[in-house]
């Protein structure tokens, strides 16, 4: 198994990171998940650029250009024989003695990247899933996918002891994402998400369907929705990297529709796998 440290391919027992690392310490860094289907990456250019634009949020200088990142990914996944899965990435801000402020002087990021085999998950895609109500605790930059994650292992922690799926986040009345996701409501044959500001992370795969929707004249509006109107939807639906378009049937004790993926949830899964080939 290989994995790439600051642009090498190295073998992963060779791996080593400093105790000093910033992303080690303060979780200061950011991080990006690519799908892999057949070998190759999906929405490769999207999650690069929004890397780069996470690491502009935070001020980190990422010292690859986007084609080197791009083509250490793909020998990682020739290396590793990697047919259906993931890359991780993340970069941090370096090695420099503990202090909450920037280095002083011009520390180089730490990079790091590796793959993992995953299967598309047909089964709960199949059957739809079970999801928690729990608040939105996190900060006000939601839409930097940076590496503190607490929030969302919190509230991910919370769906896993309830045996669900995902926890759907609310920041009182407004539902705003799921712990690594994004949340869709159909009402009436519209799609509806909340808008891509600071209080959610702008998710690929919500943005291949919303080019998907407007490619096949449905409906779909970036609005705030209620916690009411979730329990009160048609259908509800999640979207994300390593689950696609996933189709939730019960959110707390409410079931959705008549407890099964609907029509449109269905549709739009049609119509994900055919981008994604
Ligand atoms: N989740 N919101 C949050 C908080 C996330 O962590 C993620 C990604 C998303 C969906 O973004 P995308 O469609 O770009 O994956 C939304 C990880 C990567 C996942 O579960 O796949």
């Amino acid at each position: 198994e290989k994995v790439i440290v600051n642009g090498e391919l190295i073998e992963r027992k060779d791996a080593v990171m400093d105790i000093e690392d910033r992303g080690y310490q303060f979780g200061d860094g950011i991080y990006e998940v690519i799908r892999v289907y057949n070998g190759k990456m999906y929405t490769a250019e999207e999650h690069l650029k929004r890397l780069y634009e996470s690491a502009e949020k935070i001020g980190l200088k990422i010292h690859y250009q986007k084609d080197e990142i791009k083509s250490h990914a793909a020998r990682l996944i020739d290396e590793n024989m990697l047919e259906t899965g993931i890359i991780y990435m993340q970069f941090s801000r370096g090695i420099a003695p503990r202090q909450h402020a920037f280095p002083l002087k011009d520390v180089a990021c730490s990079y790091i990247a590796y793959t993992r085999e995953m299967p598309r998950p047909e089964a709960s895609l199949d059957k739809g899933v079970k999801t928690l109500l729990v608040e939105d605790i996190r900060w006000l930059r939601c839409d930097i996918k940076s590496l503190n994650l607490l929030g969302n292992i919190l509230a991910k922690q919370k769906a896993a002891e309830s045996d669900c799926y995902e926890a759907i986040q609310h920041r009182g009345e407004i539902v705003t994402e799921g712990s690594s996701s994004n949340v869709f409501i159909v009402k009436d044959g519209t799609v509806m998400t909340h808008p891509a500001t600071n209080l959610i992370l702008n998710g690929i795969t919500r943005q291949v369907i919303q080019k998907v929707c407007a490619e096949n004249a449905v409906p779909f509006v970036e609005k705030e929705f209620t916690v009411e109107q979730l329990l009160a939807a048609d259908e509800v639906f999640l979207g994300s990297t390593t689950s696609e378009v996933m189709p939730i049937i019960q959110v707390d004790k409410t079931v959705i529709g008549e407890g099964v993926p609907g029509s449109m949830t269905r549709k739009l899964q049609e119509l994900f796998s055919q981008h994604i080939q």
